[in-house]
């Protein structure tokens, strides 16, 4: 059961008259000024309905990208027969030739087609060049080399066997088909959810978030290219009710690998409940869903490390990272210095489209989200208890624009500490140095969610105090650092109470959840 050593992908720099930077800004170009036609993909056949959706870059609204094609209940249905036939001959190849697909398909990424997904990703979902570099190339690019390792070492675990008998576990896929969600805000998300499952032996009906549909274009062509076998995965758009509700009423549907918003999981959840004498075995369910990522600041903290721990923290990606710092506790005798170092890197944050590299942020994803995301802002600016001190201009007249905006607040149970925004705003609560410990519990009771903590300190004691005071508020806990930015292989990703299953994307633990094992004893 050996591989090759699984290696995280080297970030490229895209330094200024660079190859790499050429053949990206190239390939924007390029793909910016066609016209997209984007189809179902099912068992391998690409079906255009007609009924169409336009695409629009969520940077400039008037720009249209192309369509993609939407599917009706019936090729739904096939979407899952195919699938189903699919792995009558999947199931059974040998898990060589299965790992071989998905390492071939790391290596596509990270050479030949890294510019594609790379632009596509920054077209479909602003990221800038260097985000869309660490998403769809390095962390999709480490996910299937992680998970082919992991998969090799959980076929590698066996009982142990005695005099005459040879003890066994077969690592079976589920029996049946998986279900994949996948989110508009990251492309490695996007690959990995299907991949992980496919790479188990199991087939899947993969819906990508409508908004990231053109970028996930691209992965299904670097599978297809790669040599994954038709009808393995399954890629269907149209109306997200319609094709959950037809999925979850399929008794042969086996789980569900879902990442996304806690309201959908929960009512997926529900339907599942609804159904479970109509299933042939128990589903899998396994979600990565909200968060309400906290930073909190230890008197003996640096200034300067939180402060750019909060302004990384809170704006890469717009924001719109599940991880992404959203509220941050710091002491008040650190406030003044930590505002002081935010505004001067603050200066540094440009904001504007993509393809220019030295812009650090761009817009958000859709008009709801910059409407919920404005209104918020507003709300904040006439709040007694709140005031807007960075940032707060919104424009959606071009494309759906957020200035990186810090709300101060004296009420830690202020609206804006407590609810999940998705996008660039981060509110502080500055406390008094003696409530230390006290603040910890109020981090915890406000933890609706746990995915993402950070504590900084520089004093032993207050780190151990926060981090068994918050033991259950974070699936992923940073001690001095922001977080943000968790890197497969390095800390396998996750959370758990509103979070999600806790599952870790990237992980042997979830590679389990996509077999079946099936213990074998033969006495000789
Ligand atoms: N894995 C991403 C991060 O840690 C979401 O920021």
């Amino acid at each position: 059961y050996k591989v090759p050593t699984a290696y995280n992908e080297p970030v490229k720099s895209y330094a200024p008259g660079s190859t790499e930077r050429e053949l990206t800004l190239a390939s924007f170009k390029e793909q910016y000024n066609q016209q997209v036609d984007i189809p179902l993909y099912i068992g391998g056949e690409e079906i255009r309905t007609g009924n169409t959706k336009n695409l629009f870059p969520p940077f400039d609204h008037k720009h249209k990208l192309g369509v993609y094609h939407q599917a009706d209940k019936n090729l739904i249905e096939k979407a899952i027969s195919t699938a189903l036939e699919a792995k009558k001959k999947w199931a059974l190849m040998p898990w060589e030739q299965r790992a071989s697909i998905f390492l071939k398909a790391a290596e596509l990424l990270a050479g030949p087609y890294r510019a594609k997904i790379n632009s596509a990703t920054m077209i479909a979902q602003a990221k800038t060049l260097h985000q869309a570099e660490i998403d769809a190339a390095c962390e999709f690019i480490d996910f299937l080399r992680f998970n082919v390792q992991y998969m090799t070492q959980i076929y590698a675990e066996q009982p142990a066997s005695s005099e005459g008998i040879w003890n066994r576990t077969e690592h079976r896929p589920l029996e049946g088909f998986v279900y994949a969600i996948t989110p508009f805000n990251f492309t490695a998300i996007s690959g990995n959810l299907p991949s992980s499952v496919a790479m188990m032996g199991n087939v899947v009906v993969w819906k990508p978030s409508a908004t990231q549909i053109y970028s996930a274009r691209v992965i299904v062509e670097v599978f297809k290219k790669a040599g994954l076998p038709d009808g393995v995965i399954n890629v269907v758009y149209g109306d997200s009710a319609m094709i959950t509700d037809t999925i979850l009423s399929s008794p042969d549907f086996a789980g569900i690998h879902f990442t996304g918003s806690t309201g959908v999981f929960n009512s997926m959840w529900s339907k599942i409940g609804q159904n479970i004498n109509n299933y042939k075995t128990y589903p899998r369910i396994v979600g990565e869903t909200g968060g309400k990522d906290f930073v909190i600041a230890h008197p003996s903290a640096c200034p300067k490390e939180v402060a750019v721990a909060l302004t990384r923290g809170a704006f890469e990606y717009q924001g719109q990272k599940c991880s992404a710092a959203s509220r941050a506790y710091i002491p008040t005798s650190l406030w003044n210095k930590v505002k002081e170092y935010m505004a001067e890197d603050l200066k540094s944050i440009k904001m504007g489209t993509p393809e220019d590299p030295s812009n650090f942020v761009s817009s958000v994803i859709t008009e709801s989200s910059f409407d919920k995301l404005s209104k918020y802002i507003e709300q904040a600016k006439k709040d007694a208890d709140a005031e807007v001190i960075f940032g707060g201009n919104c424009d959606k007249s071009v494309g759906y624009f957020i200035e990186p905006t810090v709300i101060l607040t004296t009420n830690p149970q202020y609206e804006t500490i407590k609810t999940e925004l998705f996008g660039p705003v981060l509110t502080i609560y500055v406390y008094e140095d003696a409530k230390w410990s006290e603040t910890l519990k109020l981090v915890d009771e406000t933890s609706v969610y746990a995915l993402t903590g950070a504590v900084f300190s520089k004093c032993r004691y207050a780190i151990t105090e926060a981090t068994e005071a918050l033991t259950n508020a974070a699936g992923n806990f940073y001690i001095n650092d922001k977080p943000t930015g968790a890197v497969v292989g390095q800390q396998p990703f996750g959370g758990a109470r509103a979070s999600g299953t806790n599952d870790k994307a990237g992980s042997v633990l979830n590679l389990l959840r996509w077999v079946s094992p099936r213990t074998i004893k033969e006495t000789f």
